[in-house]
């Protein structure tokens, strides 16, 4: 990709108390990334004299670029799929919707992680590394058994990559390549496993080990649902929707997670630190855990009362959102969400469960109410990942507090290959400026 800069408009600032030179020029270079988006390249601004010109951008960082990166694009809108205006995601340039429906998770995670799809050995060698890594050790067994068995999934999954953490850290050295990319092979690796020795403990059963035998999504489902008694075998429709799920959820760009991650990466933590710190980001109910709110929210209305919950959505005094809808980047429909909705659809129909179809088809008005109203459409509001992911993950028998776990789980990929980039980049520790309003200096004058 070149990089194009050009010199932009001249900004001409007025300069205090200065009357010679009441004015200071500044030249502000621009930069194209790859779709041609501008950007101004703040270092670029020259610095005359000792005035120096910051930008404020306090709502949430959304005209920044924090870093460069290569991984994952999001067009915001303009694709239209069957009549459906939907946004567009590439993984290193490959369309997630193909990568869902043509490829697998692992092969994507090879893509994301390696910057190419791979090839037949390379595929073989990633995917028999993974299998011999499943297993997690006694230690992380025991403190996954120390919790209360209600507590949250998300919390006893942070312990357990602590204690991951305790096992390896001063196994691998983070200056070397091979060593990381061992690391985060284990951590692809183990993170279904401790998902699913978190599901058994909080449902006092007992471990099931993972199968050689089984592909990924298959395993992570057998490993789920499985018991030492009777051996589940999924249904090849299901383990193809957990594996569309994953490879859905496994990159998106500087998503607030994959922001933290790469902070904590420019700080020389190392690798499971980082992912300790985006698990614990994407677990919020604005971010990863909305999956599991939409469920709730949608378990708690009936039909009728859709109007009162799009109402209480739109008072700016009400602090409730309508979870599953909205999405910093896109401004049409998510289009992972488009995959999930009819994922979903597909799933139920054959299913003829009672619950699930009930929850989809309040899902379904509260999307078309949402849709028509002026307030959802002056805003760009439309259903995102979350909207969708948590009834697929539902009509597979995944209890609800597993699902950020699952969307930890397939994050784990882009996470690592963001922490790998901007390690790899040399990138300058990540520490922003602020806007400050506070006092100026005042003396300690005692009264
Ligand atoms: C994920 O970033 C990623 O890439 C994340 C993710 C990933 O793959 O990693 O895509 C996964 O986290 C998806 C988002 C899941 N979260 C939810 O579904 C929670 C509900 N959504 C909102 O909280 C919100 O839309 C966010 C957090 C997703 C985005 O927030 P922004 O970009 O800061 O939007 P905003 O708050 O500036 O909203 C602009 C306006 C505001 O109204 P006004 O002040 O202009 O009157 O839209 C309103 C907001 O009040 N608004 C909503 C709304 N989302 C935005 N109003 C009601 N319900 C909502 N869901």
């Amino acid at each position: 990709m070149s990089e194009m800069t050009q010199v932009a408009a001249k900004l001409t600032i007025p300069v205090n108390n200065n009357p010679e030179k009441p004015h200071q020029e500044y030249e502000l270079e621009l930069s194209e990334d790859s779709y041609g988006n501008l950007f101004i390249d703040a270092d670029s601004i020259n610095q005359l004299g000792n005035t120096r010109i910051l930008f404020k951008d306090t709502k949430g960082m959304r005209n920044t670029a924090a870093d460069e990166s290569k991984i994952s694009y999001i067009k915001p809108s303009g694709n239209n799929d069957n009549g459906v205006p939907q946004g567009i995601l590439l993984y290193r340039g490959f369309d997630v919707k193909q990568l869902a429906t043509h490829s697998t998770f692992l092969e994507s995670s090879y893509l994301i992680l390696n910057g190419e799809p791979p090839s037949k050995e390379e595929f073989k060698q990633f995917s028999d590394e993974l299998k011999a890594n499943r297993i997690i050790d006694k230690q992380t067994e025991e403190v996954i058994n120390q919790f209360d068995r209600q507590t949250h999934a998300t919390t006893i999954m942070s312990a357990a990559l602590a204690s991951l953490a305790a096992r390896y850290e001063d196994k691998y050295n983070m200056a070397s390549d091979e060593d990381r990319q061992e690391l985060a092979i284990r951590m692809i690796a183990k993170m279904p496993t401790i998902t699913a020795h978190i599901l058994k403990h909080q449902q006092d059963q007992r471990t099931v080990s993972p199968d050689e035998e089984l592909g990924h999504a298959a395993n992570f489902l057998h490993m789920l649902f499985s018991t030492q008694a009777k051996k589940v075998v999924s249904d090849p429709k299901h383990i193809k929707v957990l594996d569309m799920i994953l490879t859905l959820h496994a990159e998106h760009s500087f998503a607030a997670s994959t922001f933290v991650a790469r902070t904590v990466a420019s700080c020389g933590t190392s690798t499971i630190s980082c992912i300790i710190a985006a698990l614990t980001a994407l677990s919020g109910p604005l971010h990863g855990g909305a999956n599991e709110e939409v469920v709730r929210m949608l378990e708690g209305i009936t039909s009728d009362e859709i109007p009162d919950i799009i109402n209480r959505a739109k008072d700016p005094s009400d602090p409730f959102k309508l979870f599953g809808f909205g999405h910093r980047i896109y401004n049409a429909m998510d289009p992972r969400a488009v995959v999930l909705r009819e994922l979903t659809m597909n799933i139920i129909k054959e299913s003829h469960e009672e619950k699930p179809s009930d929850i989809l088809k309040t899902a379904i008005l509260l999307e078309e109410a949402a849709l028509k109203d002026e307030y959802f459409i002056n805003r760009k509001l439309f259903p995102n990942v979350d909207f969708y992911s948590g009834l697929a993950m539902m009509t597979l028998g995944i209890p609800t507090n597993l699902f950020p776990l699952i969307f930890a789980t397939a994050r784990t990929s882009g996470w690592l290959a963001h922490i790998e980039e901007c390690r790899k980049s040399g990138a300058s520790i990540y520490r922003p400026n602020q806007y400050y309003t506070g006092w100026k200096f005042r003396p300690i004058g005692w009264p």
